[in-house]
């Protein structure tokens, strides 16, 4: 075994985004491109020497492969030990918690999320840091400044490892720890939430579909909801992780996650469903012919929290992205909680949870979580679901009508256009962004525009800006409108068009959600021009 120096790079584009760096995965498997991009990394925290890491990924096509070449680059840089998944497996949650549990230095999630896996799909990494969140700005900045002038790379010239039993295994002068990537999760859980309790009630007969969607959250909901809580076999569906998600977009949505919802919203449907993402931190809540959208879910478990042992002491504040709905403000202000208001993305909670200001974050992209780790964790937030319904014994559609009649309902629903010509889509941000002054008094598709602006983000707590977070524009009554280019797509750009319409607590809360975003939607068609600057208005997906 030898330490060996390749010259290779730099490569263009290595720009992590959102979440990390995502590529299609031919991209990834190009000689040198991961490599170069880890070693960027290393480089970027000071080198590796005398450190530690987790590394993860959520089973997909080129997951083996990938973490092989981590492992031997880590060796080759000086670490001392990595933590490591059987089988090359853990969900984002799980690494997160293991970062924090055994005191790593930090750790590399492999995965593009909730887009598809395989050859001809996507692959991705992301690096955390020591508090088991993803890095924040100033490293994925300077990450992105040793990608650009990178000219080699470490490697142990060694065989492969085996990663499928557990135990301790040496890499050269590094120790790899492979570790069953359930168990420290579970133990995690049973300290915030009442197994008891949910165990009785399925023993009473309660029923519930989780769908891992063939991805990473298989082997943890199968242990958890089928094992620890007793759940009848067959509450997980799709739960062996494959490479390819069986063809799908592990993406927890009602249009991806199709099967489930059909169930749900059929005459024999269960009581409760439930989906994660390939790498398990995102979550989808819907009862029996009831979707609940990740904002309400969110509003629900501030208002709700306390129901569940790891929270009853109260909550210290939530905290949401800018585009996702204000009805956890609703819960906030009557609660008396914190409440904070973040660009997109989970790293910019980081800071807020690991300054005790806040319990509970939440995003409208399906992301819920708390400070018992630092990602957005999707099982975590099936649980709370859980032990809150084994408490209040009533439906997710009770709990929901309830949840408005108290607080008032924050229509909403995002809208996609996916796959628009870069060139278009920045014409019509720049074309919104330079009319945002002239609009506050303005009356568009019937309603009157009261305010309209980009939003930064001052942190509270080191007191970074974060700039460009999307444009926004506030109408008469509640309504809103919110704009931005996604972050984590890998070809052309996709459109986001984030739509809201508030009601108070005495207003009708059964429209169909197009029917009160109509007046919103279509103001935001016509000050954007859409039809003329991307040649359509109707959206890819509505969620
Ligand atoms: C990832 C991040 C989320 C973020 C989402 C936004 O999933 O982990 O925190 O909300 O990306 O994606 P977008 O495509 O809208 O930039
Ligand atoms: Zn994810």
């Amino acid at each position: 075994m030898s330490i060996q120096s390749i010259s290779k790079g730099p490569f263009e584009g290595q720009k992590p985004g959102t979440s990390g760096l995502r590529k299609k995965t031919r991209v990834f498997m190009e000689p040198g491109y991961l490599e170069c991009f880890v070693q960027a990394t290393l480089n970027a925290i000071g080198g590796a020497t005398g450190k530690s890491f987790v590394i993860g990924g959520d089973g997909r096509f080129f997951n083996r492969e990938a973490i092989q070449i981590i492992l031997k680059m880590a060796a080759a840089n000086g670490a001392s030990r990595v933590v490591v998944g059987q089988g090359g497996l853990l969900s984002t949650p799980a690494v997160s918690n293991l970062i924090r549990q055994r005191k790593t230095d930090g750790g590399f999630v492999l995965s593009a999320s909730h887009n598809p896996g395989g050859i001809d799909a996507d692959f991705g990494i992301k690096y955390n840091v020591s508090n088991g969140g993803p890095a924040p700005e100033n490293i994925t900045q300077s990450m992105f400044e040793q990608t650009q002038v990178i000219s080699e790379y470490r490697i142990m010239d060694a065989p492969d490892i085996d990663l499928s039993n557990i135990g301790t295994t040496p890499l050269g002068d590094m120790q790899i720890d492979i570790v069953d990537p359930v168990v420290d999760y579970l133990a995690l859980m049973e300290t915030l939430f009442d197994f008891a309790k949910i165990r009785a009630l399925f023993t009473g007969g309660f029923t519930m579909r989780f769908d891992a969607m063939h991805a990473v959250t298989g082997p943890y909901a199968t242990a958890i909801l089928e094992g620890a809580l007793g759940a009848p076999k067959g509450t997980v569906i799709h739960a062996i992780p494959s490479e390819d998600f069986g063809g799908g977009h592990p993406d927890p949505n009602p249009v991806w996650a199709n099967i489930l919802m059909d169930e749900m919203m059929s005459g024999t449907a269960p009581d409760f469903g439930a989906a994660s993402d390939g790498d398990g931190d995102r979550n989808m809540i819907v009862g029996r012919a009831a979707y609940v959208t990740p904002s309400d879910s969110l509003a629900v478990l501030v208002a709700n929290a306390h129901l569940a042992p790891g929270y009853k002491a109260g909550l210290a504040g939530v905290a949401r992205s800018m585009p996702t709905s204000g009805a956890s403000d609703k819960v906030a202000e009557r609660l008396g909680l914190n409440c904070f208001e973040t660009p997109t993305g989970w790293k910019f909670f980081g800071n807020l949870l690991d300054a005790g200001k806040v319990t509970l974050c939440g995003e409208e992209s399906a992301g819920t979580g708390s400070d018992h780790v630092r990602e957005k964790d999707g099982l975590w937030a099936v649980l709370l679901w859980l032990n809150i319904l084994a408490e209040r014994r009533q439906s997710v559609a009770e709990i929901m009508r309830d949840h408005w009649a108290t607080y008032g309902r924050n229509y909403y629903s995002r809208h996609d256009y996916e796959a628009v010509p870069v060139e278009a889509a920045n014409a019509l941000m720049e074309g919104l962004r330079a009319t945002l002054s002239d609009l506050p008094g303005k009356t568009v598709g019937g309603i009157e525009i009261t305010s309209a602006d980009e939003f930064s983000y001052h942190d509270p707590v080191d007191g970074s800006v974060s700039h460009n977070q999307g444009l926004r524009i506030g109408f008469a009554r509640e309504a809103r409108a919110v704009l931005r280019l996604s972050g984590t797509g890998t070809e052309g750009a996709t459109l986001r068009v984030y739509l809201e319409q508030y009601v108070p607590p005495e207003a009708e809360h059964g429209l169909a959600v197009d029917v009160a975003l109509q007046q919103v939607r279509d103001a935001v068609i016509e000050v954007t021009r859409m039809q003329a600057l991307i040649g359509r208005i109707e959206p890819d997906v509505k969620t």
